[in-house]
């Protein structure tokens, strides 16, 4: 709720303004399972059904009691959490069950995946542009160097008159009194044209509606233009395909290709030829698109993704920093499309809803394991975050995966239970989409509704938080939209989410539905 016009306000003021004005601006006390609870005007706890969820990042719900006891048991224990530069085995040891998990649950099986820790999605991400372009810098070096070297073959073969330099489309050399004279003219030319281009940042590639954080260079990965266009200068671009044109992904990127110039000493001639220049940094790719309205990925997009990195030589990108750690009913979203990445990044539900962490996993023959020190932060790795993470490994594996097949089945009854609403209103619902516990709903376009409120809030994308504000007043129950036109509501709750839950959560939205089809907007408006 706003404060009070006297009182200043030194954080949070916009934001409270606005969730205020949607109907969101309500401040919760405590927090268990899928519910939250805040205190009404009488001081009386009244829960709340919490689809958010930490936006993901609590698969095993809020304060979840197994998680807690291991963490007052590892602070009881003095645990060291904070021991930067010394050997810190708590790292190898989470590395190690990841790994274990990955090899079970990627496409090719094997593999060993170097660890990097961090604190945040974003910052994962981050640390895969950073390796990425390592790679990349290392391919430029190993064709500078060709170029180089085959620099001195030319000029010992001119020298020695062996070789002629060849007129070439690529390089006018001009008037030079001999050959000697118009190599010096093409290597100059060369070097200059070949420096420009290696001066140049990478481009990377994701999806259309991409969401890959918020920090210099992910928020570049993230499509939104709002979030994204007034940093554009500061980083690297992108260029975004459709995932749901895979066969156009290619012809997408041809544009992009560059080429550097080299020397070819041939049959007493020298010439210059192209080399293929390392212009794409990586491709990034969440398995199920979560601000595209929780879209999976067809494995026909998957497929030709891979296909493209081949072709390309880029590493695949596989940011599960939404959709892994189980939510989908297995550790990884990308094992239901069969999609093999080189790198991997987890986040969200890995701090088990107490702790920030996060990884970014990179496939050991692609690893520089100089980045071991080239990216290092105060936080990353600690001792408290590691003995969670442990924690929800552990969880997530017990009992033969029991957490990933309830996930599943949870998600089921869930995506059951939209698809009758969906059935029910027609003109109302566009689609359903998501798998496992990461699910949304999709209202159709109401831009030209008849009723003023909900065609004004539709336009100015704002329908999905007014939706959201009515059903916390009416229902109790928690949603947020997301998707590009905000007029969807997502779905991601804990693996605790009762057929209860579903059926309370089902009259909601029917409740909205039937406002929107009667075009009954004044019934959504905030209070
Ligand atoms: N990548 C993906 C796929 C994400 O969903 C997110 C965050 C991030 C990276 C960034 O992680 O917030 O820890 O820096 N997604 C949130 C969401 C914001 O709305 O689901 P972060």
């Amino acid at each position: 709720m706003s404060s009070a016009a006297s009182e200043p306000i030194f954080a949070d003021r916009l934001l409270n303004d606005w969730l205020a004005s949607v109907g969101l601006g309500i401040e919760y006390s405590r927090a268990e399972a899928n519910t939250l609870y805040f205190r009404d005007g009488s001081g009386r706890e009244v829960p709340v059904l919490d689809h958010v969820c930490g936006f993901g990042s609590l698969i095993f719900g809020h304060n979840n009691p197994d998680i807690i006891e291991h963490a007052k048991s590892v602070l009881d224990e003095q645990i060291p959490v904070y021991v930067q530069l010394s050997r810190q085995s708590h790292a190898n040891a989470l590395a190690t069950v990841l790994n274990a998990i990955l090899r079970r649950e990627t496409p090719s099986g094997d593999g060993d995946y170097a660890a990097i820790f961090a604190n945040s999605g974003a910052e994962a991400v981050e640390i895969c542009v950073k390796h990425a372009e390592l790679e990349r810098r290392a391919r430029i070096v190993r064709l500078t160097d060709d170029v180089l070297r085959h620099v001195e073959e030319a000029r010992e073969a001119v020298g020695a008159g062996r070789a002629t330099v060849a007129e070439t489309p690529y390089v006018q050399v001009g008037a030079a009194r001999d050959d000697r004279e118009k190599l010096e003219h093409l290597i100059a030319e060369i070097g200059r044209r070949n420096a420009e281009l290696v001066a140049k940042g990478p481009v990377h590639l994701a999806l259309e509606n991409a969401f890959h954080g918020k920090l210099v260079a992910t928020v570049q990965l993230t499509q939104n233009p709002h979030w994204r266009m007034p940093f554009i200068a500061l980083s690297s671009s992108t260029r975004f395909l459709r995932a749901d044109r895979p066969e156009e992904m290619k012809g997408a990127i041809e544009d992009l290709r560059e080429s550097l110039l080299d020397i070819l000493v041939a049959d007493g001639a020298v010439t210059v030829v192209e080399r293929d220049f390392p212009v794409i940094g990586a491709f990034f790719v969440e398995p199920v698109q979560g601000a595209n309205g929780m879209r999976p990925l067809t494995e026909a997009a998957a497929r030709e993704i891979r296909a493209v990195c081949d072709a390309v030589g880029c590493p695949l990108i596989v940011d599960e920093i939404h959709s892994g750690m189980g939510r989908t009913g297995a550790f990884l979203a990308s094992s239901h499309m069969g999609l093999q990445g080189d790198y991997y990044t987890l986040a969200k539900s890995i701090g088990g809803g107490i702790a920030k962490n996060s990884v970014a996993l990179f496939y050991q023959d692609r690893f520089r394991p100089e980045f071991e020190v080239l990216h290092s932060s105060t936080f990353a790795k600690d001792g408290f975050s590691a003995a969670i993470a442990m924690k929800v490994l552990e969880m997530l594996e017990a009992d033969d995966g029991r957490a990933y097949r309830v996930a599943a089945e949870r998600g089921e009854r869930l995506m059951e239970m939209l698809s009758s609403v969906k059935a029910d209103f027609p003109g109302v619902v566009d689609a359903v989409d998501g798998i496992g516990l990461m699910v949304a709903l999709e209202f159709t376009d109401q831009t030209r509704a008849t009723s003023d409120l909900i065609r004004e809030k539709a336009g100015s994308g704002m329908l999905g938080y007014v939706v959201a504000g009515y059903i916390l007043r009416e229902h109790r129950i928690r949603v947020l939209p997301v998707g590009p036109a905000g007029n969807s509501v997502r779905f991601e709750p804990s693996v605790h989410l009762t057929d209860e839950d579903i059926a309370r959560t089902e009259s909601a939205l029917r409740d909205v539905c039937a406002i929107i089809r009667d075009q009954d907007g004044d019934r959504l408006a905030p209070r």
